[in-house]
């Protein structure tokens, strides 16, 4: 009993930036004393979950607590969405895991956050900012009503670049937009830091390619395990096969393979979709019994690609 209460984490605050993205602050103070921009944890939310990758979207070690960003896409992040409130606890969380991102001695970088990689991207971009590098953000959402955390990122930007695809807010475009107008004005760019839906971090390395900068993509492959054991997160990165959960997830974006990236997620469509329709079936079933409870409706899931596209 002891033990089961011991291994909970408890949810301390919760924003809800839209329909399916939502902020979980919790309190894990070993957790943050050793986080690195770029880790992730693999979050478990109930003793029966699924085990799920998240990136550590900021870590606070005076208040001992990490930030998740999480979007509803399938059945468990959906499931998470209901569940997790402040005051209650997730079942698991192991990390911090991967490699650091490299915060080099790079005079001048760009870090470039789509959609939900906007969060992940933070803690670089202050990481950076922190070791005195001239950090110029470009954020890019699909319009200004999903636009969060700009003022986090004014804070720790020397420019930042905000982009909208329909142009409710900053620039009309992809972030591609946003990198190439940051290039065509400082010519002294030493690395571009992309993290997005895979097609737009596609899109950021061929917007570089041409411009020989030095360019790192997160890859987010299917990962089960998270220790290099069960192939699951395997990635093409030039003629090498990578494991993207022990190897990564931060590689050199001109060499990945995005197309094969990008069909191995697609790999479980049917399985993810049966199991969200399976989870949706059920919340209604349990509606039906308790006439009071708040009605659940079947959403349309979104496509976890089609929030920027880029490129
Ligand atoms: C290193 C890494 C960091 C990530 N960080 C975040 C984050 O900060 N916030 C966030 O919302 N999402 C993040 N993801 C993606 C997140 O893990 C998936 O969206 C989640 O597992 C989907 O589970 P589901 O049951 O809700 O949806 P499902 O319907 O099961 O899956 C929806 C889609 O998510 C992907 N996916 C499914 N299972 C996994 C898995 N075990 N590992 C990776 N991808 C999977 C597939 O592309 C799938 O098509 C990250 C993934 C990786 C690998
Ligand atoms: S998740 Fe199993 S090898 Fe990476």
């Amino acid at each position: 009993m002891e033990a089961a209460r011991l291994s909970q984490f408890e949810i301390v605050a919760r924003e809800d930036f839209s329909d399916v993205t939502y902020l979980l602050e919790v309190r894990h103070p070993l957790m943050a004393k050793a986080a690195r921009p770029g880790q992730f944890v693999i979050v478990m939310a109930h003793e029966r979950g699924e085990r799920i990758p998240l990136t550590i979207a900021d870590f606070d070690r005076s208040r001992g607590t990490i930030t998740l960003v999480v979007q509803a896409v399938g059945k468990t992040t959906r499931e998470m969405q209901q569940s997790c409130k402040v005051g209650s606890t997730l079942h698991a969380m192991v990390g911090p895991m991967g490699i650091p991102s490299p915060i080099s001695g790079a005079k001048k970088v760009v870090c470039v956050g789509g959609g939900l990689g906007v969060a992940p991207i933070f803690p670089q971009a202050r990481g950076f900012k922190e070791a005195g590098t001239y950090v110029i953000g470009v954020l890019g959402f699909r319009t200004k009503s999903l636009v969060f955390w700009e003022d986090k990122f004014r804070a720790c930007c020397n420019e930042l670049i905000l982009c909208t695809d329909d142009g409710s807010a900053g620039l009309k475009g992809l972030v591609t937009e946003g990198i190439k107008r940051a290039i065509a004005k400082h010519r002294d760019i030493d690395e571009v830091v992309a993290i997005g839906p895979p097609v737009m971090m596609k899109g950021c390395a061929e917007a570089t390619r041409p411009h020989k900068i030095k360019t790192l993509v997160s890859l987010n492959p299917i990962m089960v395990d998270g220790t290099g054991m069960c192939g699951g997160c395997r990635v093409k990165i030039g003629s090498e096969v990578k494991f993207a959960c022990v190897d990564g997830p931060d590689f050199d974006g001109h060499l990945v393979d995005f197309d094969d990236l990008m069909t191995r997620l697609r790999r479980y469509t049917q399985v993810e979709r049966a199991a969200a329709e399976r989870w949706s079936a059920n919340c209604r079933m349990k509606d039906l019994a308790d006439p009071a409870a708040p009605a659940v409706e079947l959403l349309e899931l979104p496509d976890p690609f089609d929030d920027v596209k880029g490129g």
